[in-house]
């Protein structure tokens, strides 16, 4: 990893788990000034305020289960846009993506010509709302997208410290240019902020990290755990991904070929735009978690023996009597649908792809969610503007999503 030839005056928004693992590690890098903006509630005066002179701690855990300490500080923490802003050329959007759009309108006015926008993890949509908000500065701005977080991580102490429980293997991005000329080469520069892992590499095109988002998994894995739930509190949280069944794992695989498909017919219709990055969550697996995953015979037991999940358990709310049921505002299906699920069916359906595995799962989650996405077949329910679906922004072909340049 080699130093870049300009100082990386780095803007990361968000304030949640993957805010404080990038700020600490590219704090900690020479040539690197981060500036933190958190438009969430008091949080970045929070942040300023606990860490005070002190120094932020990431407890990274390397693949042989040994902890690295890396201390260090960041440049400015703040929530006013006047002051993260400027001079910035590389800006990371770590936060969750229900706050993306305002985290764009705060960057519209400020945003400067060639800075490079990276969603970290993008979550699918994130390169249509980009273009939609960002407006005429960020024309030459290059919109960067992430296919998930780099990191399992979680905070141990706010502002002050924060744990990585593993690192993906390899992390794929797509990069739009648009008409953006940055300093700096982009994929090697952001592999010198997080260091060494995961080895970043750089995707085909931008819809292929849309269909590959990790957005893919959740939804399915709610749907097939809870569809036969009997509304009985339960003495503890069950394990989200090591406590997969075989319903699950079969739903996970059945969205996955027609993801895949999807990608297939996409790359049919405009044989130059490679799609082959897509590919099946089992192989996927094996790919990303390679040195993390004990079995990986099929799918299920690629999940059930990765020790990066080793206990996340189900998003939870506790009863009066100490018990548990299950929490469906969680981001699980309050992004993933919107941001996710939805991307992809409104993407099947431009492509002309039958999707009966993803509808059997929307369904039940929109009437969980007390949400209208998915009506007879069609996406034309009246919570679709929440989503990002293309159709939202007024893609009307497949021919319109190659054009995004
Ligand atoms: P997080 O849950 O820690 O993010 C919370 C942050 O979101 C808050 O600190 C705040 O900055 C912002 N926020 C919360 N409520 C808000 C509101 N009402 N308005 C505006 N901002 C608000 O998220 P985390 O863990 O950093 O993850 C970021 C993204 O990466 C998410 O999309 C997540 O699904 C994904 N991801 C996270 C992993 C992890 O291990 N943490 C692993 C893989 C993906």
């Amino acid at each position: 990893m080699t130093e870049p030839p300009c100082t990386i005056k780095l803007l990361v928004c968000g304030g949640g788990n993957g805010a404080h693992t990038l700020t600490g590690l590219a704090s900690s890098r020479a040539k690197v000034e981060v500036n933190v903006m958190s438009l969430f509630a008091d949080e970045a005066e929070r942040w300023k305020k606990t860490l005070g002179d002190d120094y932020f701690t990431v407890h990274f855990t390397e693949k042989d289960g040994s902890i690295t300490q890396i201390k260090s500080k960041p440049n400015l923490i703040t929530n006013d846009p006047a002051k993260a802003i400027p001079g910035c050329n590389l800006i990371i959007f770590t936060v969750p993506a229900f706050a993306h759009g305002g985290y764009f309108e705060a960057l519209a006015p400020y945003i400067e010509e060639n800075a490079v926008v990276v969603g970290m993890p993008s979550q699918p949509g994130f390169q249509f709302q980009c273009v939609d908000l960002l407006g005429e500065r960020g024309k030459k701005c290059a919109i960067v997208s992430f296919e998930s977080l780099p990191w399992a991580c979680r905070i141990m102490t706010f502002a002050r410290e924060v744990k990585v429980l593993g690192a993906k293997d390899t992390l794929s991005a797509a990069i739009i240019m648009r008409k953006c000329t940055p300093q700096f080469e982009i994929l090697p520069t952001i592999q010198y902020l997080l260091g060494p892992e995961p080895n970043l590499t750089q995707a085909n095109n931008y819809l292929a990290i849309n269909l590959l988002a990790d957005a893919n998994v959740h939804p399915p894995i709610m749907y097939g755990t809870w569809k036969d739930w009997n509304q009985e509190a339960m003495a503890e949280k069950p394990l989200f991904y090591q406590g997969l069944d075989e319903f699950c794992a079969d739903m996970l695989s059945k969205v996955s070929y027609e993801l895949m498909d999807t990608a297939k017919a996409i790359e049919k219709e405009c044989p130059s735009f490679d799609m082959s990055d897509v590919i099946h969550l089992h192989d996927w697996y094996k790919l990303n978690y390679k040195d993390s995953i004990s079995d990986d015979s099929t799918l299920l037991s690629c999940m059930k023996s990765n020790k990066a999940y080793n206990g996340l358990v189900h998003p939870m709310k506790e009863t009066a009597d100490g018990k548990f049921v299950p929490d469906f505002k969680y981001r699980y299906l309050a992004e993933d649908m919107p941001f996710g699920f939805i991307v992809f069916r409104g993407i099947a359906e431009l492509a002309g792809v039958k999707t009966p595995a993803m509808d059997e799962t929307i369904y039940w989650c929109q009437k969980i969610m007390e949400k209208e996405f998915l009506v007879d077949g069609k996406l034309v329910g009246k919570d679709m503007k929440i989503t990002r679906a293309p159709q939202r922004y007024h893609f009307k072909s497949i021919q319109d999503l190659v054009n995004l340049q």
